[in-house]
């Protein structure tokens, strides 16, 4: 057996007609719409799963909190022993934050109960950890919900795309996100106005951070990756910037070249200057061309690009947050869970037997748009061109805007290493006659 290969500790199934107990962790949102749907599915529950399912408790801070339809017996503040209680079989952790949901899922999982969860930053952060307890346990541990909700990514790459090589995934995985930066390039507002709406609509939590900073997208990318590449990848891992930068005046000048600015989660197999292979998982504002259909993803929708050697590109759509898209990606957890405890077995699926070094971001190499104020004399392009020449970086396009003395200069580059890059825009601020190096933002390689 391969070192890192799963321990095969199968389970005995509790047999065909066994009742699956569920204990539920949290009663949010997503919490309320699991309880609600595992009653109104009930009879359908019991038919895919082999037996019924019954939620033998749900854990909350605060007991006293009118919650229709709930019953007050089920109701408990006291999440461990719930979790470890002999009458349950499969957890369900909607509860958020990393270090308690941690705690709960360790507890369940050493004492023998399956966990699905939601929790995309528990899971960036302690998968291996996670995937071992599980792995000693013979239990499964299940996060479909965890990437765009309700869009079966985590699925498709566990097991869909299993007899593939995944070369490349992208996507617009942050739905607030894809909201500002849709709302900025539909109406021209600016990235405070745009978000100020997206706070008044719902959409962004009145701490944004998470979401606009990119932290959000980060740990699904590297759940993302770790599945695509069989290769752990943690959300310390992913390199990642978020969209507060980004300004109208950026919006316009992307529109008027043919593209969109995106926040991307990418997810990448490169070969380093060793000529071994390495994967890249970084998210950043993208420029895509109009005509890609990660382009045409508005509102706050998500979708995720898929480039796999056999089955050519793939588009996942939909929604990828709130209650309902949330709850039924956990029940679909739950469905194969529960199923497993019936007939026995489990999906020890949290393979990471590839362990591909992950190459640093300065080896990364993509397409810039960069945009400089500059001053409007002869030689001042040719200074120019000469840095990105030093640097052996190509340019693609070069257009000016005259300002009055000032030009604003846009150029394109061919592929280029980040770290050259770098060194090219501290060069390029040296210069006298660049007033203002504005922005440098990504183009999609795809
Ligand atoms: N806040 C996220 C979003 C959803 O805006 O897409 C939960 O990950």
């Amino acid at each position: 057996m391969a070192e890192n290969q799963a321990a095969t500790t199968y389970g005995n199934g509790k047999g065909a007609g066994a009742t699956v107990g569920i204990a539920l962790l949290g009663m949010g949102t997503v919490g309320a719409e699991v309880f609600r749907l595992i009653h109104e599915n009930a009879a359908d529950f019991a038919q895919r799963i082999g037996g019924p399912v019954e939620v033998r408790g749900v854990a909350v801070s605060d007991t006293s909190k009118p919650r229709p339809g709930v019953p007050a017996e089920l109701l408990t503040t006291d999440a461990h022993a719930l979790v470890q209680r002999e009458d349950v079989d499969v957890v369900v952790e909607v509860i958020g934050g990393i270090d308690y949901p941690r705690e709960l899922v360790l507890a369940a999982l050493n004492a023998g109960k399956s966990v699905v969860t939601a929790n995309k930053a528990l899971v960036a952060a302690h998968a291996d950890e996670l995937a071992a307890a599980a792995d000693a346990a013979g239990v499964d541990l299940f996060f479909e919900a965890a990437v765009a909700a309700a869009i079966p990514v985590v699925g498709m790459l566990r097991r869909s795309l299993a007899g593939d090589k995944i070369k490349r995934i992208s996507g617009i995985v942050n739905g607030t996100t894809n909201f500002i930066l849709d709302a900025m390039e539909s109406t021209g507002a600016s990235y405070e106005d745009a978000l100020a709406e997206a706070t008044r609509l719902g959409y962004a939590e009145a701490d944004p951070t998470a979401d606009v900073e990119g932290h959000d997208a980060a740990s699904k990318a590297a759940i993302l990756a770790s599945l695509g590449f069989y290769t752990r990848v943690t959300f310390d891992d992913v390199h990642c910037e978020g969209i507060s930068s980004i300004t109208a005046a950026d919006i316009a000048a992307a529109n008027q070249a043919g593209y969109s600015i995106k926040l991307l989660a990418i997810c990448e197999r490169l070969e380093g200057e060793d000529g071994r292979e390495y994967v890249n998982a970084r998210v950043h504002p993208t420029l895509v061309p109009k005509e890609h259909p990660l382009a045409s993803v508005n509102q706050s929708y998500n979708a995720i690009f898929v480039e796999a050697e056999a089955a050519g590109s793939l588009m996942f759509y939909g929604n990828g947050a709130g209650g309902n898209p949330t709850a039924s990606a956990v029940l679909g957890d739950v469905v194969g869970a529960a199923r497993n405890k019936v007939h026995g077995g489990r999906a020890p699926e949290d393979n990471t037997y590839a362990a591909l070094p992950l190459a640093d971001f300065g080896q990364v190499s993509t397409r810039y748009h960069i945009d400089m104020d500059v001053a409007d004399r002869t030689g001042v392009l040719a200074a120019i061109s000469n840095v990105f020449a030093d640097a052996g970086v190509s340019l693609r396009t070069v257009r000016q805007e005259d300002r009055g003395d000032v030009a604003r200069l846009i150029v394109v580059t061919h592929s280029a290493r980040e770290k050259d890059l770098e060194d090219i825009v501290a060069r390029l601020e040296t210069l006298a006659d660049v007033h203002a190096v504005n922005s440098v933002i990504r183009l999609d390689n795809a």
